[in-house]
């Protein structure tokens, strides 16, 4: 099995010495101080910093210290579409929302498929070092559903390609899917899927439901994601590698993957920020902005998916950060293209649906948008617990800001913002990457 070596060519490590000062870690206990040297964590305590030549101090003022977010599913779109996103503005946006990985998805253009896509995205982010982006290889060439890329030399390159995703597209055809697993087995590299049966969602733009009939919109029914899911289930079964299910919307998604886990099948899952909050009852305003794959569903699948997340079924949350121009966008619903902005907005989305009613303590937050997601890519410096000795990938979150999301606030390039004026609590007001502050909130910000 291959026991993931670090990525090359990384930014270093900050050399100034920084001391965060009243802060609460995982938001338990008494505030204390957090010495970073070196890009480590090399104290924690009320006196961490005694003695010690201080650089720089970041005054956390009780607040919430997390491990640096990690999401699993984002598009940056470079190379390619650049006029929407490009690892810049993404990794900002990043960073603004608290991460310090992300995995980047293959459907750019050219399409990721070969070890020099990659390697020239990782480089180009760590050029930048505002986040670690890691390129995600295409299962298939081109994305076109029939010859497998080179897992080994993706896995193999300076980029160290750890998962492979057809994402925006199914891998539908079961013996293609079958394979990929194979391959992915001797790598032990994770197959992600868009879980799409393509022939249920034919010029499908919407739930499948009542919401959908009355608007006179073409339904993306239930059983397209769940019949994937399914057979992925029992081909991770029979094959024995990871499957990771995309962006998991129904209810029938929650008891499947309930099932699989019962019986050990190797199966993991997400769930977006958006499927977790909103439904189909969005599309009323036939705003293009709300149209995604897979679609906005109904209140009951809301509920499964929150449960899920809270009982461990799901395991993480990603944003499914999908940048879109207005040209592709402010159109008739049935010409918007699908995908949604996610990276600014997920912790507030999440710390408001779980946090704030007092489901879920902070812990939580850390396991589910940081601790889980590194484990299921292999990231070695990631996820990691806030302790000495341990990698300074930080983010600090006032738990009780007030603000208003806004899409002209925003660092992508896009404006595509599903959560346009609705109010959140918790905010990220910094980011430390390997020390380096990635991120500090503007007091001008609204
Ligand atoms: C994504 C995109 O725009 O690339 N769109 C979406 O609706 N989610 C692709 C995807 O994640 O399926
Ligand atoms: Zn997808």
């Amino acid at each position: 099995m291959t026991n993931y070596p670090e990525t090359g060519r990384k930014a270093p490590a900050a050399a100034e010495t920084t001391l965060l000062t009243n802060v609460r870690p995982y938001g338990e206990g008494e505030a204390v101080d957090v010495l970073i040297e070196n890009g480590e964590i090399a104290a924690i305590g009320a006196d961490a910093g005694a003695g010690k030549n201080i650089d720089k101090t970041i005054n956390g003022a009780g607040q919430v210290l997390l491990p640096g977010l990690v999401d699993m599913h984002v598009h940056l779109r470079e190379p390619g579409r650049e006029d929407t996103e490009t690892i810049e503005t993404g990794s900002k946006a990043a960073a603004k929302g608290g991460f310090t990985a992300v995995f980047t998805m293959a459907n750019t253009m050219p399409v990721m498929d070969q070890p020099v896509i990659a390697e020239s995205v990782w480089a180009k982010a760590q050029g930048l070092g505002l986040c670690d982006v890691h390129p995600v290889g295409s299962i298939t060439k081109g994305l076109a559903g029939k010859d497998l890329t080179e897992f080994g030399m993706m896995a193999r390159s300076d980029a160290k390609v750890r998962m492979f995703s057809d994402d925006g597209k199914c891998v539908a055809d079961p013996q293609l899917m079958r394979r990929a697993l194979e391959y992915a087995k001797g790598l032990d590299v994770l197959i992600a899927q868009h879980a799409e049966e393509p022939r249920l969602t034919e010029g499908a733009v919407a739930h499948e439901g009542a919401t959908a009939a009355q608007l006179g919109l073409r339904g993306w029914p239930r059983v397209a994601e769940e019949s994937i899911v399914a057979r992925d289930a029992l081909l991770a079964r029979d094959y024995g590698n990871r499957v990771h299910i995309c962006h998991a919307s129904t209810t029938g998604t929650v008891e499947l993957l309930k099932w699989a886990k019962s019986q050990d099948i190797p199966l993991s899952a997400e769930v977006t920020p958006h499927h977790l909050l909103l439904t189909d009852d969005k599309l009323r305003t036939y705003d293009g902005v709300f149209r995604v794959n897979p679609p906005l569903r109904e209140e009951h699948d809301t509920l499964a998916l929150r449960q899920a997340l809270l009982d461990g079924v799901i395991d993480v949350v990603a944003t499914d950060h999908a940048p879109h121009g207005s040209e592709d966008k402010c159109v008739e619903f049935d010409h918007a293209k699908p995908g949604m902005l996610g990276l600014e907005s997920s912790l507030a989305v999440i710390v408001k649906l779980f946090v704030e009613p007092g489901l879920a303590d902070w812990r939580f937050i850390a396991r589910v948008m940081s601790e889980k997601p590194a484990e299921i890519t292999r990231l070695p410096d990631h996820g990691r617990p806030i302790a000495v000795g341990e990698p300074a990938n930080l983010t600090l979150v006032d738990p009780e800001a007030r603000w208003v999301s806004d899409k002209t606030q925003l660092e992508s390039k896009s404006e595509n913002n599903p959560y346009e004026g609705i109010e959140f609590g918790a905010r990220v007001t910094h980011t430390l990457l390997r020390g380096h502050l990635t991120y500090e909130l503007d007091a001008q910000d609204n």
